[in-house]
């Protein structure tokens, strides 16, 4: 078995998966959302507070698997410095009280995985990956063979909800609050500004704090009771951006498997719309399952059996935390 620990933001996580099969045999998260839901974000320092009282408890509810253990696995990329050395030291105390190897997993290689979680996987696949921290095209061969073809230049589709509903004054995370708020309201009552057309329309980017700034003209604008229809508008133009960039993408390579991962793929009118934008390309749609979707430990483990197998350890000296990606 291997044991997982995901703390690279405001979930503690940990997880205990079998190797052979790839069964989760225990998963328990920790969610920090109420703590940091005052401060309309994620508040790092309190965070790593949380996280250090958090993960020992957890980790004490996986004791009787301590003697089976093979690996210990943790994210170790990318995400907050403070938070993920939370994990790193705790894998690492794991590593050498019970003489097992260290593997350090990509967070994002994580959330591909999130769709593979006690089953096999199904390769080649395209990915959008859309989080709090990311926005981004990949293309994906194999567990090593990853190729970025798109990502955010600046804000990411999940933060600029997050940043919407702070300014309606919502509470965090912003994406389920803002989801809930725009299904009463007019998808088409605010003609915001589809980011990265005209001249820009070649580019395979993503851009999401020109249309966070246009919402917040309209947020100071606008009286509460139309917060419904700036939402709705927002969320439209928000999805929109992607659709306009994954018809650009698929017109040099259209994929015949895409999923969409990251806690942002919760989002259901971002689920509909790229159904019916695959459906027009006769793709398939994989999803993770709603659980999996936001941070978690169990999409850690499920990375860290195929890295068992590869041998793709890392020594106690070697291993250290990288707050950005190399994906
Ligand atoms: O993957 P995740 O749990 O953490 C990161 O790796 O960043 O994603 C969290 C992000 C937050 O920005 C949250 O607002 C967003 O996912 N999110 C959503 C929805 N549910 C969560 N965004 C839009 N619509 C949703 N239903
Ligand atoms: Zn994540």
């Amino acid at each position: 078995m291997i044991l997982s620990i995901e703390s690279s933001c405001d979930d503690s996580a940990i997880a205990i998966t079998e190797i052979s099969s790839c069964r989760l045999l225990f998963h328990k998260k920790i969610s920090q959302e109420l703590q940091h839901s005052v401060y309309g974000g994620v508040v790092p320092e309190l965070a790593a507070r949380l996280h250090a009282e958090a993960l020992p408890k957890i980790l004490e509810e996986c004791a009787p698997y301590f003697k089976d253990l093979k690996a210990v696995a943790v994210t170790s990329t990318p995400g907050l410095a403070v938070t993920l050395v939370e994990g790193v030291t705790m894998a690492k105390a794991i590593s050498v009280a019970l003489g097992i190897p260290l593997i350090g997993v990509n967070h994002l290689v994580g959330h591909i995985y999130s769709l593979f979680i006690e089953k096999p996987t199904q390769f080649p696949l395209t990915v959008l990956l859309v989080s709090g921290g990311h926005t981004q095209v990949m293309e994906v061969k194999s567990l090593t063979n990853i190729q970025t073809v798109a990502k955010s230049m600046d804000d990411s589709f999940g933060e600029s909800f997050d940043k919407v509903a702070k300014m309606m004054g919502l509470g965090y995370p912003g994406g389920p609050l803002i989801q809930e708020l725009a299904k009463n309201g007019e998808r088409k009552k605010h003609n915001f500004t589809i980011p990265l057309q005209g001249k820009h329309s070649s580019l395979l980017a993503f851009s999401y704090s020109g249309l966070k700034n246009a919402v917040r003209l309209a947020v100071e604008k606008a009286p509460k009771q139309e917060h419904k229809d700036i939402a709705a508008s927002f969320e439209h133009i928000a999805t929109e951006h992607l659709i306009h960039k994954l018809k650009k993408y698929f017109q040099k390579t259209t994929p015949k498997t895409f999923a969409i991962v990251g806690g942002a793929s919760a989002n259901l009118y971002l689920r509909s719309q790229i159904e019916a934008l695959l459906k027009s390309y006769g793709a398939e749609l994989l999803l993770s399952e709603l659980k999996y979707c936001s941070d978690n430990a169990a999409m850690i483990g499920r990375v860290a059996v195929e890295m068992y197998h590869e041998e793709m350890f890392t020594s106690l000296k070697e291993l250290d935390i990288s707050p950005k990606s190399s994906l």
